[in-house]
């Protein structure tokens, strides 16, 4: 039996219209080919928002690395990882004196948006960064003891023709990999 790989990687994703995703489709492939790491499609699991807090509460307990993968809706997460969060990050169990599960854990967002990087600046029409506005999945992260790792983000998705979308799976691919080997850039 091969050792198991150093840093077991969960990919959690949530897109609410897959059919219609340019972008998270072709950066799917990119997890899809390292057997590796485990894909999770949070709304192919739950279509009708009935999550399975110990199915997901183990899934969780078996990676050492946590990716929630998104585009970016209204500044925020699609409303089924926010319905994840208030279910199975449970007191007790993820946070609070006896809330230990997640403890030494890394989590890292991997998010597109339709507006581009300059946008997102300080002298830009949505004034704040994707890390910035990321800041309230930090501080949960942050409360159960995970490190949260600079957030991959891909840009100006609604201008990415099809070698832009190629060049950004590579990138995903290669931040796989480096998270894989325990690589990753822990936000200060
Ligand atoms: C309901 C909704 C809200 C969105 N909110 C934002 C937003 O706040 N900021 C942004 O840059 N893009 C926003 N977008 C654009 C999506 O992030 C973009 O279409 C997506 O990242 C493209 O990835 P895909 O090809 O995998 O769907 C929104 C799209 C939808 C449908």
């Amino acid at each position: 039996m091969p050792n198991p790989p150093a840093h077991r990687l969960l990919v959690l994703f949530a897109h609410p219209s897959l059919q219609r995703s340019r972008v998270h489709r072709r950066l799917l492939a990119e997890v899809a080919a390292r057997p590796d790491v485990t894909l999770h499609d949070l709304y192919e699991a739950y279509p009708d928002f009935e999550i399975d807090v110990p199915r997901e509460q183990r899934l969780l307990a078996e990676h050492d690395t946590i990716l929630l993968q998104h585009p970016l809706y209204w500044y925020s997460t699609p409303p089924l990882v926010k319905q994840w969060e208030d279910l199975v990050l449970e007191h007790g169990w993820a946070y609070g004196a006896q809330g230990t599960a997640l403890r030494s854990k890394r989590a890292v967002s991997v998010v597109s948006a339709g507006g581009r990087e300059e946008a997102y600046r300080p002298e830009g029409r949505n004034r704040y960064s994707v890390e910035e506005l990321l800041r309230p999945l930090e501080a949960t992260w942050r409360l159960c003891g995970v490190t949260p790792l600079v957030p991959f983000v891909v840009h100006g998705t609604h201008r990415l023709d099809a070698s832009g979308i190629e060049a950004e799976a590579a990138r995903y691919g290669a931040f796989l990999d480096l998270l894989a080997a325990g690589g990753g850039e822990a936000i200060p």
